[in-house]
């Protein structure tokens, strides 16, 4: 959830009549998000949690996003497994994160990133989605620094 920054973009798909609900591991993050929201006028349901382990029944959500962090997660496995478990069926779940792209020459931006930032060393997860996912895609944005993956549960 960090401190909520992907909120408006999520209101705007949920709509009024939307809810959203935001995990995260630090109760400080929280509540600096709850301010953030309370300062825009924006509402989620916040909940302390840990990403591989995620306190919610299975095929609840309508969508789920995770946007940064995972690289540093201690189960990436888990938490993505976790990300399709709470999905409902023909769900989309999008991953996205910071990541050099694999599949074409990087540009010079690229090749610092990997030189001074260790997080940009790690591969996008998509070994790590669940077999029985569907239309897995891998893409690259914001001038090839992070990724996104997105796949629906079957
Ligand atoms: C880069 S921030 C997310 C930023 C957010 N998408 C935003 O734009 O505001 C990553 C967040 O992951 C949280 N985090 C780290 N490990 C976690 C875990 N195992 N489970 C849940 N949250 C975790 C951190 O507390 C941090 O707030």
């Amino acid at each position: 959830m960090g401190t909520g920054t992907n909120v408006p973009l999520l209101a705007e798909q949920t709509g009024p009549e939307g809810r959203i609900v935001g995990l995260d591991i630090s109760a400080a993050m929280l509540g600096r998000c709850a301010r953030k929201l309370a300062g825009r006028r924006l509402s989620a349901d916040l909940v302390l949690g840990e990403a591989a382990h995620l306190p919610f029944a299975d095929d609840t959500f309508d969508g789920v996003l995770h946007h940064g962090g995972i690289a540093e997660f201690g189960d990436r496995k888990g938490a993505i497994a976790e990300m399709m478990r709470v999905a409902r069926p023909g769900a989309r779940v999008v991953v996205c994160d910071v990541g050099v792209p694999t599949d074409r020459r990087l540009s010079l931006v690229n090749r610092l990133l990997l030189a001074f930032q260790p997080v940009y060393r790690q591969h996008p997860p998509i070994d790590l989605v669940p077999s029985d996912a569907r239309d897995v895609r891998l893409s690259w944005f914001h001038r090839g620094g992070w990724y996104l993956i997105e796949f629906s549960k079957g």
